[in-house]
């Protein structure tokens, strides 16, 4: 079985208690923390930049920090989430020049690099860089805004990722981003993802951890 991860978007919690947020998202079981970051420029709506990254780190938050870029261009951004105390740095191929060169900035400054893919986009912007990913990143929403509705032919999207990453050889994590909960989340599984970001399907409910136990429990 793969090494399941289960990521809360961020974008679902109350940013007015942020930190408590996080704290507690975490020890009712999260592994990573999913951090969307929003422009207004790539997507129309606006959220939270390296700043907020690095505050978390100084609050204490040891996790892994996921974090995915929704803004055009990339490259400085991925210089500041580095510093600002990012694992993976995530960013949409279209909104970067020379998004083979972006993956190295990623990985040069130690972090991991992912590549995200919406839901109308091809996966051929993958095919040539397996190489310098460490995460493929699906999305099964429009990006922009936490609560939509799981779009069903991404499923068919992750099982052709599934045969991708297993023939190229390289370790990569599959990471599917939007409208997972307690009821589609096997069959994404079954798909071929391994990473889960969750946002309204936890940080919609009163029980943080049984939601993330729920979740967990569909995956088998
Ligand atoms: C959308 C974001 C997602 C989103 C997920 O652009 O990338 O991470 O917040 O939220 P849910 O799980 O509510 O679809
Ligand atoms: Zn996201």
């Amino acid at each position: 079985m793969p090494e399941y991860k289960i990521a809360p978007s961020i974008l679902s919690a109350d940013f007015a208690r942020l930190g408590e947020e996080v704290e507690t998202v975490l020890s009712a079981g999260a592994d990573w923390v999913h951090f969307d970051v929003m422009d207004n420029r790539y997507v129309p709506n606006l959220t939270i930049g390296p700043m907020v990254c690095q505050a978390l780190r100084e609050h204490g938050i040891e996790a892994p920090i996921d974090v995915h870029l929704m803004v055009e261009p990339v490259d400085d951004m991925i210089r500041m989430f580095a510093d600002a105390g990012a694992n993976y740095i995530t960013f949409h191929p279209e909104a970067s020049r020379h998004p083979d060169r972006s993956l190295q900035l990623i990985r040069s400054l130690g972090c991991k690099a992912g590549l995200a893919l919406n839901p109308a986009s091809s996966l051929d912007a993958a095919k040539y860089v397996m190489d310098k990913l460490d995460m493929i990143l699906l999305m099964s929403v429009n990006p922009g805004f936490g609560g939509q509705k799981f779009i069903p032919s991404t499923l068919a999207k992750l099982r052709e990722a599934r045969r991708m990453i297993d023939a190229s050889g390289f370790d990569i994590r599959l990471e599917i981003d939007g409208g997972v909960n307690r009821d589609n989340i096997a069959d994404i599984a079954a798909a071929g993802a391994d990473t889960f970001v969750a946002g309204s399907a936890i940080f919609g409910t009163a029980d943080y951890a049984e939601a993330i136990g729920a979740l967990r429990s569909s995956l088998g």
